[in-house]
């Protein structure tokens, strides 16, 4: 490690968006058929106000909004991935800073907060997971919104091992452990088998909550359930919906 190097942090999370795992999620996940899909859906909802990204990664969605036109604001706890996002063409036009985005807090006030890619999973207590609602909503303009997506926790796989993609030279599984029912807690991680190279596991940590106990960390931060939708093509929430994104707004009058 050099001066210039930043630091391994010490929890699983981090690692896993260390600089090992930032690479390989750029390549297996920096592309996504629903991209365009999400850009025009939070570009709606902004509505020309700047946009807030907490955990904006590599900047698979802020840099095609800054693109759009609109200001756009990146909080990320990893140095590797907001590297990434420097390096992308168009990446100098989003404002990054890198902290937690539980308690980071950024100038201004913004029309939209994104929250997507299940990086609200990522938080493992309810704890957090409320002070991320409410540091989200501490951020936004009255009428704004906090837009969240996330895996829909009655499709989680408990104790599987998958592949996820095979090729000749490469296959990568997916494995999870037992969901602990009473914490909400689920541990998974990406197993990469190369020909040339040792295998490689990339844990990851997450605390699962449905729908309702999501609205009540809304409410608790003065937010309203305003939308919720089964892809970011706006089609409707179902039982069968693999993932949700939910839309709470900050009410424009006194609460
Ligand atoms: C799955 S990636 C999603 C990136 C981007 N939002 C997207 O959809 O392409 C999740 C991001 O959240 C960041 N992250 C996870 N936990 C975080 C935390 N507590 N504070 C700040 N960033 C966090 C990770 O470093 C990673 O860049």
């Amino acid at each position: 490690m050099t001066d210039t190097e930043p630091d391994m942090k010490s929890d699983i999370n981090s690692v896993a968006y260390g600089e090992e795992w930032s690479a390989l999620w750029e390549q297996d996940y920096g592309t996504r058929p629903d991209t365009d899909d999400a850009v025009r859906t939070v570009a709606d909802l902004a509505a020309g106000r700047p946009v807030l990204e907490l955990g904006v990664g590599t900047g698979r969605l802020a840099v095609p909004l800054a693109d759009l036109g609109l200001p756009v604001h990146g909080v990320d706890n990893s140095p590797w991935m907001l590297a990434g996002l420097r390096k992308k063409p168009g990446g100098e036009r989003v404002t990054t800073t890198e902290g937690d985005l539980v308690t980071t807090t950024v100038p201004g006030r913004f029309g939209v907060v994104l929250l997507a890619s299940y990086a609200l999973f990522a938080l493992t207590t309810q704890e957090q997971q409320i002070d991320c609602f409410r540091n989200a909503a501490a951020h936004l303009e009255p009428g704004g919104a906090f837009v969240v997506e996330v895996v829909s926790p009655q499709l989680l796989e408990a104790d599987i091992c998958r592949p996820v993609k095979i090729s000749a030279d490469e296959v990568v599984l997916l494995v999870s452990t037992a969901a602990d029912r009473i914490t909400q807690r689920l541990q998974t991680a990406h197993v990469y088998l190369r020909h040339d190279a040792p295998v490689k596991i990339l844990p990851w940590d997450s605390r699962y909550a449905g729908p309702p106990e999501m609205d009540l960390m809304g409410r608790l931060a003065g937010l309203e359930l305003s939308a919720r939708w089964g892809g970011w093509d706006r089609r409707p929430y179902t039982a069968a919906s693999a993932k949700h994104i939910s839309v709470y707004t900050l009410p424009e009058g006194p609460v």
